[in-house]
């Protein structure tokens, strides 16, 4: 797990974390002693001891998440996510991925700019474990993004967020001169054939209106861009996704098993995103 030097803050005391050579790098201090230790899988958690009022992903929600992007139906999504960056920010030497989850969408960026050093951040220890495994080389930390992020300002050339809060003025701070936002929410017709199937929450048709709002006193609108296409998902498939997203949490589960034991061997449903591109401003 390389590391990225004068990059991270300590989340304590804000002064630099460096890693321990000694320790081939699975510690990181700063000049003031406090020191965290990587996990065996490789992340760091910065959260110890602070615990959180946010509920993050569990270790059902991800293995849906894992099995279901594996599967390989939002990969015209991911690319096209990575297309995008790579284009806005080519020389870009630092990536943060806010909400990474499993390192799906930051392992898609890095590959489309390569050289540049990868930060995961997200609050479930769970899917770091993922994103630590799939992306060795990448800076994996649990840590809640409604806190100051453990970056340094002007750190990253680009945020990315893929279905996941916003801290939109940490974002901006952390981003260098000219850095990027890349914000992918759901369409209003994204996954519309198995919504109410399996009693997932509807997605609300202002979503792309509202991050705009959001951001617009940090950030200057370069791009908007539609992703839609169909998937033939299998009742499997459906399954995972109905897991792997906020509507695990209040889903009726004899409701989803009833649903997917009539579901012929796969059926067409729509896959409809939205990316926005911020510049700083
Ligand atoms: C719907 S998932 C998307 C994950 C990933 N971007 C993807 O699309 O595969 C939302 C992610 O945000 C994370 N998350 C939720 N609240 C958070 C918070 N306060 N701070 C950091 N991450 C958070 C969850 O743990 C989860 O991994
Ligand atoms: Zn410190």
């Amino acid at each position: 797990m390389p590391l990225t030097p004068s990059l991270l803050l300590c989340p304590v005391c804000r002064g630099p974390l460096s890693s321990v050579e000694a320790d081939r790098g699975r510690s990181l201090t700063c000049p003031g002693g406090h020191r965290y230790d990587a996990a065996r899988q490789g992340y760091f958690n910065l959260l110890t001891g602070s615990g959180t009022k946010f509920a993050a992903d569990t270790a059902e929600m991800v293995q849906a998440r894992v099995d279901f992007l594996s599967s390989g139906h939002y990969q015209p999504m991911a690319q096209e996510v990575a297309r995008l960056v790579a284009g806005a920010v080519p020389d870009a030497r630092s990536v943060l991925d806010a909400g990474a989850g499993t390192g799906y969408y930051l392992g898609a960026v890095t590959r489309s700019l390569p050289g540049t050093a990868a930060v995961a951040l997200d609050i479930s220890k769970f899917a770091l474990r993922r994103a630590a495994r799939a992306l060795p080389a990448a800076t994996c930390l649990v840590w809640d993004v409604w806190r100051p992020l453990p970056l340094a300002d002007a750190s990253v050339d680009a945020v990315v967020n893929v279905f996941a809060p916003r801290n939109v003025p940490e974002f901006r701070r952390v981003l260098s001169t000219n850095g990027i936002l890349m914000v992918v929410t759901p369409q209003p017709e994204h996954l519309q054939e198995i919504r109410s199937l399996a009693g997932m929450l509807d997605i609300g048709g202002e979503k792309e209106n509202r991050v705009a709002a959001a951001v617009k006193d940090h950030f200057r609108a370069e791009q908007t861009s539609h992703c839609e296409y169909s998937m033939n998902l299998s009742a499997a498939d459906i399954r995972n996704v109905a897991l792997m997203g906020p509507s695990a949490r209040h889903l009726d589960r004899d409701l989803l098993g009833n649903t997917l034991a009539k579901i012929p061997e796969s059926i067409p449903v729509t896959a409809s995103f939205s990316l926005q591109l911020f510049r700083a401003a």
